[in-house]
């Protein structure tokens, strides 16, 4: 068992720190950065893909949250109405035209239900459907129309953790491959994409280098009354997916919050004993959800801000006077998934301080086969 953990305490701890590896391995001969495309082997016909009105995503739990993350680029970046649905709530609606509408399941396992029960709802109704998922052979892939792999290597822990990751690496590299092909997304566009998927494994390694810096601070905010994340546009998904991960294993009370929504209720549960994890990176518009930080920090809640770094990698100037400043390396709309990474250090030496059996928390499972 010890073996298998490469020396380290718990799976989840391991997954995390094979994300540089786990990012390579998904990026692999997919990109090519000079010509601005992108090659994921992939069946999607030309006139299909010019066809195409409107994606839907349907996943569950951190898959849905790696969705969001998508939609946002998608629809930036491919100009098409993309949604994203949680699989359990999905519900083919008649009034489109299903021919025109590509329906993206996104699974780690390929075996969750509610995804699978959504992608043949989806099929029933006549959409075309593909498979975003970790796992060869899985169900997902044999029901879906076509499959693109993520290649993370096996995830153990069930909180997921590099999956996320290559989740959100493979998406964004669908979205050049259709926006390319429709001709929405421009050459330059594209490339600048495509260097911020390629800087991802070297990223993350930056924020794992400090490790212990976060184990510090988990230590010092671990017995807080709770733990609100904010993050707009890019950092939404990643708050939501900050807060998942700490209540799945520390079992403490966490809540993720577009930054802007902040003011529309969950203000009022901020005090002193609430630290507030901010994104504020690039991706997330910074200045805008620095305006949220100065109403908490109003309220005295302690604010950890991963902020983008300077040109050395350092935290860069801090004009809001963080009481924990997490310099994040530069990765452009990717940089709120790399600050993720902080964020899952952060849930892991929380859980870890009180001693929660991390690999296997209480009533969860790694994949869920009953609706
Ligand atoms: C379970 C796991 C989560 C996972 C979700 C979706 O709830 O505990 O970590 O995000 O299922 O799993 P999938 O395999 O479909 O990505």
């Amino acid at each position: 068992d010890a073996a298998e953990k490469s020396g380290y305490d718990h799976y989840m701890l391991k997954e995390i720190h094979e994300q540089p590896r786990a990012l390579r391995q998904t990026i692999s001969g997919r990109i090519d950065a000079d010509d601005g495309t992108v090659d994921v082997d992939v069946d999607l016909p030309s006139e299909y893909v010019d066809s195409i009105e409107e994606i839907q995503i349907v996943a569950c739990g951190t898959s849905n949250y790696a969705g969001r993350y998508a939609a946002e680029l998608l629809e930036s970046v491919v100009d098409v109405r993309t949604t994203v649905e949680v699989a359990s709530e999905y519900e083919f609606d008649g009034g489109r035209d299903p021919w025109r509408t590509l329906v993206v399941a996104v699974t780690q396992s390929g075996e969750t239900a509610d995804t699978l029960s959504a992608i043949r709802r989806a099929k029933r109704a006549g959409a075309r459907t593909l498979a975003v998922t970790n796992t060869l052979g899985s169900t997902i892939v044999r029901e879906t129309d076509d499959s693109v792999f993520i290649r993370a290597g096996p995830e153990i822990g069930v909180a997921a953790t590099k999956t996320f990751a290559s989740q959100v690496a493979t998406l964004t590299l669908l979205a050049v491959r259709i926006g390319r092909a429709r001709g929405s997304l421009s050459y330059a566009r594209a490339r600048e994409l495509l260097e911020s998927v390629r800087r991802l494994p070297n990223a993350v390694q930056g924020v794992l280098d400090r490790e212990d810096r976060i184990r510090e601070v988990a230590r010092e905010y671990a017995d807080s009354d709770a733990f609100f994340f904010v993050g707009r546009r890019f950092g939404h998904p990643v708050a939501l997916e900050g807060a998942l991960k700490l209540k799945e294993i520390s079992y403490d009370h966490a809540e993720g919050f577009p930054a802007g929504e902040l003011k529309h209720g969950p203000l009022a549960l901020v005090t002193d004993e609430t630290p507030v994890l901010a994104l504020l990176t690039d991706g997330s518009r910074p200045d805008e959800t620095l305006n949220n930080v100065k109403e908490v920090q109003a309220r005295g809640a302690p604010v950890i801000g991963a902020t983008t770094a300077d040109g050395d990698g350092e935290v860069a100037a801090d004009p809001t006077h963080l009481d924990v400043d997490l310099p994040v390396p530069a990765a452009g709309v990717l940089e709120p998934l790399v600050a993720n990474v902080y964020w899952q250090l952060f849930a892991y030496h929380v859980a870890d301080e009180k001693g929660r059996p991390i690999d296997r928390p209480r009533n969860l499972a790694k994949s869920v086969t009953v609706e």
